[in-house]
């Protein structure tokens, strides 16, 4: 895969979470409705030690409303984990966030015991948002206070409710390709990090198989709505860049552009509301990707045992 990135403040991002998590009665998650499994943190699970956890599916207004209700399902059955799905500017539901959050701790609450609350996110998931909407006028933000580390803040949200925030955080290694490209599609990932047109075909290639009326509807393709499945992904890159002007010299397509645009449509919902993996999807790509990984783990292990020049030999 060519998606590289090298994760700025992972390390100290990590050690906050886990210092702080000794004092935490409830972890809220924050994912992208766009791609709930992909914008999970693998590492998130062992850092919290089974905290109660609430999963908040953020930018649901540019998602899929019938995927989102699967996810929330998938997450719902879950032990110890409630979810619910958000616009981050909208403060209605936003404080609906922090009544999930005292049901997952009803031990907790009152100004003996106040309820401690960690947010954690990738970056670009809509976490200042979020904290800036449930801010309001009513609560302020302090870094620099005794017990903060400089990598987190303190959010007070009532008397007796605060919410500790962490940096966005992505993990060093992504085990699951798809996944890997549907983070650099919603922009969690710096752009110098993958390839336009490489990102862009996954895109495509997911759209043609779950959304063709979209595809054909925004790109007004001269295809037939059923034809569209079957229409190889570079084929449809080519042919939106040829529809959208997007021509190089001597009347080419500038895949280079056409790309851009396509990754451009989605992340401003132009494409219209979608969710790039269901939780079936994803529990396949899981399976997969972790076998790989193990396979890649097993031979490291070989090689590690024969001696260099066995290794020349066999080359
Ligand atoms: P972060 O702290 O997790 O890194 O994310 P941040 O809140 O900065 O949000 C990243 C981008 O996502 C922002 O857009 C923000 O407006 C947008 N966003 C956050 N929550 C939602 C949501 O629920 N729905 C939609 N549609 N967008 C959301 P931006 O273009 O980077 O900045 P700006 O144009 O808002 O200034």
């Amino acid at each position: 895969m060519s998606i590289q990135w090298f994760p700025g403040h992972m390390h100290l991002t990590r050690k906050a979470i886990a210092e702080r998590v000794k004092t935490i009665d409830v972890v809220i998650e924050m994912l992208d409705a766009r791609l709930p499994g992909s914008s999970a943190n693998p590492l998130l699970g062992e850092l919290t030690a089974r905290r109660p956890s609430l999963k908040v599916l953020n930018k649901q207004d540019l998602a899929d409303p019938q995927r989102t209700r699967l996810w929330l399902d998938h997450y719902n059955a879950q032990p110890h984990t409630r979810a619910i799905a958000l616009d981050a500017s909208h403060s209605a539901p936003a404080r609906a966030l922090v009544d999930a959050c005292r049901q997952l701790a009803p031990q907790r609450g009152g100004m003996v015991k106040p309820l401690r609350v960690l947010i954690c996110g990738i970056p670009n998931v809509g976490k200042s948002t979020l904290i800036n909407t449930l801010l309001g006028r009513r609560a302020a933000r302090t870094g620099d206070e005794a017990g903060i580390t400089r990598t987190e803040q303190r959010v007070v949200l009532a008397d007796d409710c605060y919410l500790f925030d962490t940096p966005g955080m992505l993990w060093p290694r992504i085990i699951v390709e798809q996944s890997g490209l549907n983070l650099a599609a919603s922009g969690a990932v710096g752009r110098n990090a993958y390839d336009d047109q490489e990102v862009a075909l996954a895109l495509l290639d997911t759209l043609r198989r779950a959304y063709p009326e979209r595809l054909h509807e925004r790109y007004r393709l001269d295809l037939r709505v059923d034809e569209v499945p079957g229409t190889a992904a570079e084929d449809l890159l080519e042919a939106i860049g040829r529809r959208r002007g997007a021509l190089a010299a001597g009347g080419r397509v500038n895949l280079q552009k056409a790309a851009e645009l396509v990754i451009g449509d989605f992340r401003s919902g132009l494409t219209g509301p979608i969710t790039l993996e269901t939780p079936q999807e994803f529990a396949v790509w899981l399976a997969e990707g972790r076998r790989a990984d193990a396979e890649r783990a097993e031979r490291m292990a070989v090689r590690s045992t024969q001696p260099a020049r066995a290794r020349t030999r066999s080359r």
